[in-house]
């Protein structure tokens, strides 16, 4: 059965977890959606310690400034790794205590450049080292990262976030001796699922910069076959709806092996 996402403060695997996570989600998230400004103004650079590198005094000035203005704008700021662990203890059994804690699915609804992400995957990628054989860590470790979601407003954080789930990922493996570089399957299939899960736009308004429905898909495994997985994709605003995940409505993918989902055609062109 599918089960919903478990947010940054909501532990329940239910639909109604679902609507909740939705709800305390949005109180990380600036709170007055039409008092954002618009996407372009949005994009100033700068603000994410990753990207703090040698700049001259001006530069830093500027950045400040910017961050000022960013911090009202957007409550652009980034939560410190020991709070973030310390929210995580408090889902500890769907992250990686319990059964099938590999698939367990987090949504974070403000990404900023992937405080949460990053510390998601790997506490889910330490406990896949530590509780499965070596020969399925590659299967599992793309499971896992199948399993977070994202969205995040503005476009150099999301670039951040995006980029730092993926480096995570890579150096797991890297650090394992399994070759993971840009032309492997390995690489492929979890760049193509980080692109897919973690998304640019408007937790509020469930919409893109272009105005589109945020979608996201469910990867889902296979009976019978550990390897396989199908694709399912359903919008976020759909998890807001008493029925929740409106699978249907959107086009379906036929199961393959999870390392090849960047080759898989969908199913309905
Ligand atoms: C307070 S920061 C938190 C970042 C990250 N969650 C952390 O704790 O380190 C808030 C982030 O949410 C983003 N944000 C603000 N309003 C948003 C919205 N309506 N939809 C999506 N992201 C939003 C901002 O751009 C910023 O990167």
């Amino acid at each position: 059965m599918t089960e919903s996402p478990t947010a940054l403060t909501t532990a329940p695997p239910t639909t109604t977890g679902v609507r909740e996570s939705c709800r305390s989600a949005e109180s990380f998230v600036t709170s007055d959606k039409d008092a954002l400004p618009p996407y372009d103004d949005a994009c100033v650079p700068l603000t994410s310690y990753r990207r703090i590198t040698n700049m001259t005094a001006s530069d830093a000035e500027r950045l400040f400034l910017k961050s000022r203005q960013r911090v009202k704008s957007y409550g652009e700021v980034f939560t410190p790794r020991p709070m973030v662990d310390q929210m995580l203890d408090l889902v500890s059994d769907d992250l990686e205590m319990g059964e099938e804690f590999v698939d367990k699915t987090f949504l974070e609804p403000a990404a900023g450049d992937g405080n949460f992400l990053v510390a998601i995957l790997q506490r889910k990628l330490a406990a896949i080292e530590e509780r499965f054989d070596p020969s399925i860590w590659s299967r599992e470790s793309l499971f896992a990262i199948a399993s977070v979601y994202a969205i995040e407003l503005l476009e150099d954080n999301h670039r951040d976030a995006h980029d730092a789930l993926l480096g995570e990922f890579v150096k797991f493996h890297e650090s394992h001796g399994t070759r993971c570089g840009p032309r492997t399957d390995l690489f492929r299939a979890a760049a193509f699922i980080v692109r897919t899960n973690v998304v640019r736009g408007n937790t509020l308004t469930g919409r893109t910069p272009g105005g589109q429905e945020i979608e996201f898909s469910w990867w889902i495994r296979q009976p019978g076959d550990p390897e396989m997985t199908k694709r399912e994709p359903f919008t976020l605003n759909s998890l807001r709806d008493p029925g929740a995940f409106d699978f249907t409505v959107y086009v379906s993918y036929e199961p393959c092996p999870i390392h090849h989902v960047h080759k898989k055609a969908n199913a309905d062109v």
